[in-house]
């Protein structure tokens, strides 16, 4: 792999244990290497824009795309909530990022927000336009794409997964954490993600990120984040991950991926 052109990292584990702020850790380095990135908030409930430095009053302002019943309906046909109805299976999506990402200090972040729930089977043209959109961006597009995930990889079809790079999974010194990287780790077999990294996250003592690894057993340690006592602080006050601290120790864990990666 001579250039590290585009690059496609899935960020995943077990609700709270640091998706986002590992997420916009890695998306603000990769910009400050002049990088293009994109990055995807796939969690219906998080917060990536506030982690990435826009202003809380702002954030709330955001309308994720699976709300945006106009660009849904433009590209599939029929809008989000409409039922029945012949929506196209192959929606026009290659624009998306550059037309309705949200600069965020030079990344461009979308939101995807919530789909509706209607079983694996459900084709509601917002679900439909998404996950196309989430595909494009892995598998297709030329730019560093992190995509901030919901503790799994549902977002992750059997195609899809073949393009993503690394599949990071984060796990803080708690059993529940060690537990769900596990479950994940079996996912990831199942789609044939080839590689995976661990970050440990919260980690209070210098024992703790081999701890965790071995208790997890099967992914290879990336490295480690400290406990710091001002990031949650950073969170309410809408501080970006980029300003604090923790960025650091971030940008070890990216070496570490570029290591990876670049040894193949
Ligand atoms: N190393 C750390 N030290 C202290 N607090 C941290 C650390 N990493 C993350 N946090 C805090 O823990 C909380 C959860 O972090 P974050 O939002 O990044 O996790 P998440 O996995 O994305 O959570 P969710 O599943 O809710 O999306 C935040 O308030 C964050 O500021
Ligand atoms: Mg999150």
């Amino acid at each position: 792999m001579g250039t590290l052109q585009d690059m496609k990292l899935a960020v995943t584990g077990k609700g709270g244990v640091g998706k986002t702020t590992l997420s916009a850790g890695l998306a603000s380095l990769f910009v400050q290497d002049g990088r293009d990135v994109v990055a995807i908030d796939a969690d219906p409930d998080t917060n990536l824009a506030l982690a990435l430095g826009i202003p809380p009053a702002v954030a709330e302002t955001i309308t994720p795309l699976s709300q945006k019943r106009d660009l849904i309906r433009d590209r599939m046909g029929a809008a989000g909530g409409e039922g029945g109805g012949f929506v196209t299976l192959n929606p026009k999506v290659d624009d998306i990022a550059e037309a309705y990402g949200i600069d965020a200090s030079g990344v461009k972040l979308l939101v995807l927000g919530a789909v509706r729930k209607g079983g694996a089977g459900c084709a509601c043209p917002e679900n439909v336009l998404l996950q196309t959109l989430f595909d494009h961006l892995i598998v297709e597009s030329d730019q560093v794409v992190i995509a901030d995930m919901e503790a799994g990889i549902e977002h992750l079809g059997r195609a899809t997964a073949r393009g993503v790079d690394m599949l990071i999974v984060v796990a803080e010194p708690t059993r529940a954490a060690i537990h769900t990287a596990q479950t994940i780790r079996r996912l990831a077999e199942d789609v044939s993600i080839e590689r995976l990294g661990l970050v440990v996250n919260k980690v209070r003592g210098p024992e703790q990120p081999q701890q965790v690894a071995e208790a997890v057993g099967g992914i290879s340690l990336l490295g480690s984040l400290a406990w710091h006592d001002d990031l949650a602080a950073a969170a309410f006050d809408g501080t970006p991950v980029a300003a604090t601290p923790v960025l650091q120790e971030v940008a070890h864990i990216k070496q570490a991926i570029e290591g990876v990666l670049a040894t193949g």
